[in-house]
């Protein structure tokens, strides 16, 4: 910190800590607010460190990416805590302010789908939320038609196995689509750890991040179910039966499936 720059202004907290704004004097809405922003600031870290090992997946050095993969683990683990302290807000506190969310819900979390997208899932349908040309929308698209931290992730294992081009570039935007071909590269890796110890440890470090992205959404719908039960979402879908679905989800999915076969 240089001299004469305090700590109010080095964190801009007059600017932080003047955007929780609830809009009724009910109590929990603060909650709520809080809540929302340091997910996404969490959000924001994670995406950071996720591009920093995207880099290094990129360049071979999967050593350094180990460290950026941990800290987004355990960052992830820290999200995932926050479903408790969401869950002392009741059906009953929570109705009275949830008309005045409108048609506003998490559904719409930019940095939410840019995290999902990194990671390797993509889903083109998420960005007609969001209005073309704005701020939000070209981060979305430009992490959307980036190779993934799963296409990286493959082009390091093509370096050891015959595996085709077209698993880790696709048209930009395309969704990753599973293959067998894969699936059998990281079993070879799965079955001679000595010999493929860098992979092995790379597919460990993303199998935590998938596990925890999981477990954070188990939280997310058990926490919704718990507070708002079956009722529709504020961001329109059916509510708990939509976020069941989302629990499918994988960024890596032969790092899952190989453990069947193994
Ligand atoms: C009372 C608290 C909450 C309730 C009742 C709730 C409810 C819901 C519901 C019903 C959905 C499905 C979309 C919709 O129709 O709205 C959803 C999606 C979502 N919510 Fe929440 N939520 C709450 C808190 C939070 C918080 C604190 C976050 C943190 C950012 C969050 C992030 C998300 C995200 C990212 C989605 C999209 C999930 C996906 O599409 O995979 N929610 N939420």
């Amino acid at each position: 910190m240089s001299k004469g720059v305090t700590y109010g202004d080095y964190l801009r907290l007059p600017e932080l800590l003047a955007a929780q704004r609830p809009q009724t004097g009910e109590h929990d809405e603060l909650l709520f607010v809080i809540l929302h922003q340091t997910m996404e600031l969490w959000m924001k870290q994670a995406i950071h460190e996720i591009g920093a090992a995207q880099s290094e997946v990129r360049s071979g050095n999967l050593v350094p990416a180990y460290k950026h993969l941990a800290r987004v683990s355990r960052i992830q683990a820290v999200m995932t805590q926050t479903w408790d302290i969401l869950a002392t807000m009741t059906p009953a506190d929570y109705l009275n302010f949830r008309n005045l969310l409108g048609t506003s819900s998490g559904f719409q979390s930019a940095q939410f789908r840019v995290l999902e997208y990194k990671l390797g899932i993509k889903d083109d349908s998420f960005l007609k939320f969001h209005d073309a040309g704005s701020d939000d929308r070209t981060m979305l698209e430009d992490a959307l038609n980036a190779p993934s931290l799963y296409d990286d992730a493959l082009r390091q294992l093509a370096k050891e196995f015959d595996i085709p081009k077209s698993a880790y570039e696709r048209a930009a935007g395309a969704p990753y689509m599973p293959s067998e071909v894969v699936e059998d590269a990281w079993l070879a890796v799965y079955r001679d750890t000595t010999k493929y110890w860098s992979l092995y440890q790379l597919a460990e470090k993303l199998i935590d991040l998938d596990d925890a992205f999981l477990t954070w959404r188990h939280k997310h719908v058990l926490t919704v179910e718990r507070i708002i039960g079956r009722k529709r979402g504020t961001g329109g879908t059916e509510g708990v039966g939509y976020l069941q679905q989302t629990l499918t989800r994988r960024a890596f999915p032969e790092i899952w499936s190989l453990r069947t076969k193994l």
